[in-house]
């Protein structure tokens, strides 16, 4: 805050709780000289003889608004709230927030300590660590890979033991704590609409070798797909190029999904998450996708 406007809020905060203290005062005076008087009636008259009358207020109530003045001045001595005064106990909400996250990191960083002499492998069995393993992956993971971490069109299914980049422990740790972006280049221009069609039958064909896969197979092999999809278009890990060779299509399965993945490319990307969770949850959510996989 300025000094203008701290001075503001101040001035205000004077004029608001002198300004209490002064009516109630005028108040209670006001009533004792009225009541010298004797009169107590304000003079309002309903049904005839329902006479309104002006009794001062109770002692006891007065006398709570009084204390209330008395709170806001020590709350205001001790709290931050007179301008940019920060209050002599020194409490923020920043530091308060602070303190809690603090207090709760060291209780988690416990549950957390017991699980890191453990290996990838040996968590992934590990009922206490796949349970939270599993509250981190609904929490943050079930949105793009469903709640079953069976994926959905784009997003791959977790559980199929079918990997884009690999389905060792390191390779889906790194692969969570610091994401993939897999690039499908667009390959219309190479392959044209013939081609493309002839490479979705080759790829579709039980036979690689067979009469009517041959000229998709010429085709994929001198387009530049093997460079990601592997030599025999069974996929490339190191570049999360999928094999394109078995039934599992993470794009869609019909020919129309495949061609336009062909002809126009694809990025796709999966989000680092180590800054978000740290490292310790990166390892259960891992553990817990391999116990899914198996
Ligand atoms: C915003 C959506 C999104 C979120 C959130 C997300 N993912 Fe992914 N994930 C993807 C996409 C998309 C891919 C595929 C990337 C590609 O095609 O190259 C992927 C790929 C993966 C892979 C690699 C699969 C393979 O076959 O190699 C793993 C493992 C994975 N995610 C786990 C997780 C976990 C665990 C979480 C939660 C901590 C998570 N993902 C959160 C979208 C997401
Ligand atoms: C630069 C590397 C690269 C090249 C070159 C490339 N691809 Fe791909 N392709 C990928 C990646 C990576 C994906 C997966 C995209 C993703 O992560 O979602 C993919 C996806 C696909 C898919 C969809 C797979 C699915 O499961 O839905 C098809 C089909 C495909 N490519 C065919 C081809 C063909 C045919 C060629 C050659 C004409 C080719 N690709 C060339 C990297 C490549």
């Amino acid at each position: 805050m300025s000094t203008s406007w701290s001075i503001f809020v101040i001035v205000l905060v004077i004029i608001n709780v002198g300004g209490c203290g002064w009516l109630i005062w005028w108040t209670m005076h006001m009533r004792t000289d009225e009541q010298a008087e004797g009169d107590l009636s304000t003079g309002h008259t309903w049904d005839g003889d329902l006479k309104e009358n002006n009794n001062p207020l109770p002692k006891w109530w007065l006398n709570t608004f009084y204390l209330t003045i008395i709170f806001t001045i020590a709350y205001l001595i001790l709290y931050p709230g007179f301008g940019n005064f920060s209050g002599t106990l020194g409490w923020s909400q920043y530091g308060q927030y602070e303190n809690e996250m603090a207090a709760s990191a060291e209780k988690l960083d416990d549950v957390y300590a017991a699980f890191r002499d453990q290996n990838l492998m040996e968590l992934s069995s590990n009922e206490a660590a796949l349970s939270i393993g599993r509250n981190v992956f609904l929490n943050v993971c079930a949105a793009c890979h469903g709640s079953d971490g069976r994926g959905a069109k784009g997003f791959p299914d977790l559980t199929d033991n079918d990997w884009l980049y690999g389905g060792n422990p390191e390779t889906v740790y790194a692969t969570i704590a610091n994401g993939r972006t897999g690039i499908m280049a667009p390959m219309g221009a190479v392959v044209g609409d013939d081609g493309a069609d002839a490479i979705i039958a080759f790829l579709r064909s039980d036979n690689p070798d067979s009469a009517e896969a041959a000229a998709g197979k010429q085709k994929f092999m001198t387009s530049g797909c093997i460079g990601c999809h592997g030599l025999n278009a069974e996929g490339n890990q190191a570049l999360g190029g999928p094999n394109l060779r078995d039934d599992i299509w993470l794009h869609g399965d019909s020919t129309a999904d495949m061609k336009g993945i062909i002809m126009g490319g694809k990025t796709n990307e999966m989000p680092a998450h180590i800054d978000l969770l740290g490292e310790d949850r990166v390892r259960l959510v891992a553990a817990y996708v391999l116990s899914m996989s198996r």
